[in-house]
């Protein structure tokens, strides 16, 4: 299976796995211009914080190909850069490709830097992701059940994954892990992609809605909660829309609960009010796969994303090891 994004020399295109249409179809598009890699970022067609960054910086390499000149370029990366406006590494796979790009004098050789770039970004997430799922895996006994919420898996990244690359890596050193995965309304990326990757993968898991998460907390049928992250705050987490109603619920319980994200996920200048939270169509609730499930006149609030403060956090898992109290310890974190 090829990795979630990557580049087509041949063709000179982004080749992703098209994740609006599992778990029932497996098919990869390509895209050929920066529009048309904008809509598939918006659609979700590719999604989760390290993919977008991948796929920001592939998406300065189609610019690069295709602009006529520097001011073109740039006017297009903004547009690239904001396609999504919560995950920070979007915008951080596209300035780092950029300025790789701009250091060329010709559109050809911009285009050639860019592409290094965006690749040594594709090989880091993944080499990130595996040092990140070693330090994590540390956290897991044998026996464990893992709660999980929306794909931190290698749908969300470039391969491996962040909150599901622990789980690989816990089972890689021979850990009996099993996971419960929320299935993250409206857009249903727990059921639709974890569910579908962890079965790939034959790792065990048990799929609930999300409302389930309080009783099976309770239950004790959860030893531990890993998620992953679209942006690390001064003050906490910023991850799909239902992480925070977990935290809440793991803290009720006395159940550890863990945040697995690389670096570049990392804005820690920046308060959480000063985030911009992603607020999706109506659509999105109005309907269910084509079919109606709402008057259509009624209000509806979309926010793709919430917050939850380190507070509820029992600790931040990245490539640099395991951070416990990280509000406290949090410049030695970030260094
Ligand atoms: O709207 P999505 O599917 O892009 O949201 C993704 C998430 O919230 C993930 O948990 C987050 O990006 C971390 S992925 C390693």
């Amino acid at each position: 299976m090829m990795n979630t994004i990557e580049w087509d020399d041949d063709t000179e295109t982004v080749k992703l796995i098209d994740q609006t249409l599992l778990p029932v179809a497996y098919k990869i598009v390509e895209c050929r211009r920066v529009a048309e890699l904008i809509d598939a970022i918006k659609r979700l067609k590719v999604r989760g914080a390290p993919a977008l960054g991948a796929a920001g910086a592939y998406g300065v390499v189609l610019g690069c190909i295709n602009a006529r000149d520097t001011k073109e370029l740039k006017a297009e990366m903004e547009q690239l850069k904001h396609a999504r406006p919560t995950a920070i590494n979007l915008s951080y796979g596209v300035i780092r490709a950029l300025n790789a790009a701009l250091a060329g004098s010709t559109l050809v050789e911009m285009k050639e830097n860019a592409l290094e770039e965006a690749n040594r970004i594709a090989v880091e997430d993944v080499a990130v992701n595996k040092k990140l799922g070693d330090y994590g895996s540390a956290l897991l006994e044998d026996g464990d059940v893992v709660l999980t919420h929306c794909n931190a898996g290698r749908l969300a990244c470039v391969d491996w994954g962040t909150a599901l690359g622990v789980i690989r890596s816990a089972i890689e050193k021979g850990k009996r892990i099993e996971v419960i995965a929320c299935e993250t309304r409206p857009l249903n990326q727990g059921s639709r992609l974890t569910c579908w990757e962890l079965n790939q993968d034959k790792i065990p898991v048990t799929l609930i809605t999300d409302s389930m998460s309080a009783a099976v907390m309770r239950d004790k049928k959860v030893d531990k909660v890993i998620v992953g992250a679209d942006r690390v705050v001064k003050e906490g987490v910023i991850n799909k829309i239902g992480t925070y109603m977990h935290a809440v619920v793991a803290k009720a319980h006395k159940i550890p609960f863990y945040v697995a994200a690389p670096r570049s996920s990392f804005d820690t200048e920046r308060s959480y009010k000063d985030v911009e939270i992603e607020e999706r169509s109506s659509e999105e609730l109005l309907f269910f796969a084509g079919t109606q499930i709402a008057p259509l006149d009624v209000n509806v609030y979309n926010p793709a994303f919430d917050f939850t403060p380190f507070e509820l956090i029992e600790a931040v898992i990245t490539e640099m090891g395991v951070h416990k109290s990280i509000s406290a310890k949090f410049d030695s974190v970030i260094g």
